[in-house]
């Protein structure tokens, strides 16, 4: 303890995003395409997920490892049950040096007109929200269960009023779908507290059919912010940061462009993902993981020291950098399936 643990390119491990459940109420294409995630789809059964125990025990490992930020994903996070004893347990861990730690969560707010002031008490610190647009035709064009904007904003409100601010908005942005919406959605949540993101559109999993002609690039998005509101660049606030946070000169707030196709991060990318049955993920675009619950649940179950072992020696081992390769032309190797985002959490 208290030895910095770099993986195979020197990268250390800060950031533990957790997947609670591979369930959600929303079927955005991008991510649960309806066709292939209908009612003939079997999600995991509840023995296969972690338990809220099980995730605490791992999640005090990583930190054990390094481990500053934990981020709690899904599927929609916010469907499993109980899931404020979970935050509880979680916002009690502190680094080795007494800290407490970052914890966050990202859902798409359709919960949150409920669970918003739950969460917070439970101990929640802040919290991401994904909307991919202000118009109900393109935002249930990207939901597609008609999911009305109405009730996401009514949420980004309830989370504001509960104090789980700064509140962070993810937008995916697809071109010919919803890039109508990115001047709305500017204009919208400038001067409101709320840091809006743009996301360019991936090619994670292997369902949504990603093609490049859909990625409208963060520097084009940007372009048309800035014709309507000029931007002024803001240094990086964490090392391994995903977005580029730029702010506007008129002192309307923050916006960030996440680009992930056009300007891989994977440099100094910090990130562990724990998949909802217990699979440590080195990377978004894997196509394996290592089997942690085994560890937990074997015949012979793994001490915390054994348990620290097995993901230091996962994490040295690490020499992931899928969105640099793909810029670069190199592909996943043919016969290996990417793991879908909606079961590792983003
Ligand atoms: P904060 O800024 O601290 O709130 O966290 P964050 O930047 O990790 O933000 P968030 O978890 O909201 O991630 C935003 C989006 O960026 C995710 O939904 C993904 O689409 C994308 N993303 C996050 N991490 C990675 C990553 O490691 N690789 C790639 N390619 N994309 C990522
Ligand atoms: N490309 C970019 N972002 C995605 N997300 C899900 N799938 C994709 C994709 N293919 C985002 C969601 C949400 C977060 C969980 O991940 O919009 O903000
Ligand atoms: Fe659900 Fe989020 Fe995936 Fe949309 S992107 S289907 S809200 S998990
Ligand atoms: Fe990290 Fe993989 Fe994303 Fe690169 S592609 S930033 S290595 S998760």
């Amino acid at each position: 303890p208290g030895q910095p643990l770099f993986d195979g390119l020197g990268r250390p491990l800060r950031d533990l995003r957790i997947s609670v459940t591979d369930r959600c109420n929303f079927r955005c294409g991008y991510c649960m395409p309806k066709q292939v995630f209908d009612k003939h789809h079997e999600f995991l059964p509840h023995a296969d997920l972690l338990t809220f125990e099980e995730i605490t025990r791992l999640a005090r490992v990583f930190v054990g490892l390094g481990v500053e930020k934990l981020r709690i994903t899904g599927g929609e996070p916010t469907l499993r049950r109980g899931l404020e004893s979970l935050i509880g347990m979680l916002a009690a861990l502190r680094t080795p040096d007494g800290r407490e730690l970052d914890l966050t969560l990202t859902t798409n707010g359709s919960t949150l007109v409920k669970k918003a002031a739950g969460l917070k008490a439970a101990g929640l610190k802040r919290l991401t929200v994904s909307l991919d647009g202000l118009d109900d035709a393109a935002f249930q064009r990207m939901n597609d269960v008609g999911f009305p904007v109405a009730d996401v904003l009514a949420g980004i409100r309830a989370a504001q009023d509960a104090g789980l601010g700064p509140i962070k908005v993810n937008m995916v942005v697809q071109r010919g779908v919803n890039d109508g919406e990115i001047v709305a959605m500017a204009r919208h949540f400038r001067h409101s507290g709320v840091v809006l993101r743009f996301i360019e559109y991936m090619d994670v999993g292997a369902t949504n059919n990603w093609r490049m002609d859909q990625v409208l690039p963060s520097r084009e998005v940007q372009r048309r912010i800035a014709a309507e509101w000029p931007l002024v660049p803001l240094s990086a606030s964490a090392p391994g940061e995903t977005a580029e946070r730029w702010a506007y000169a008129d002192g309307g707030g923050e916006v960030g462009f996440i680009s992930s196709v056009t300007q891989a991060f994977c440099g100094d990318c910090n990130r562990a993902r724990l998949s909802t049955e217990g699979r440590l993920y080195t990377c978004l675009f894997a196509t394996r993981g290592h089997d942690l619950r085994a560890l937990l649940r074997g015949p012979q179950p793994a001490d915390d020291a054994g348990l620290t072992t097995a993901i230091a020696g996962v994490w040295g081992a690490r020499t992931d950098r899928y969105s640099q390769l793909r810029s670069l032309g190199v592909a996943t190797p043919a016969g290996e399936r990417r793991v879908e985002m909606h079961y590792i959490g983003g």
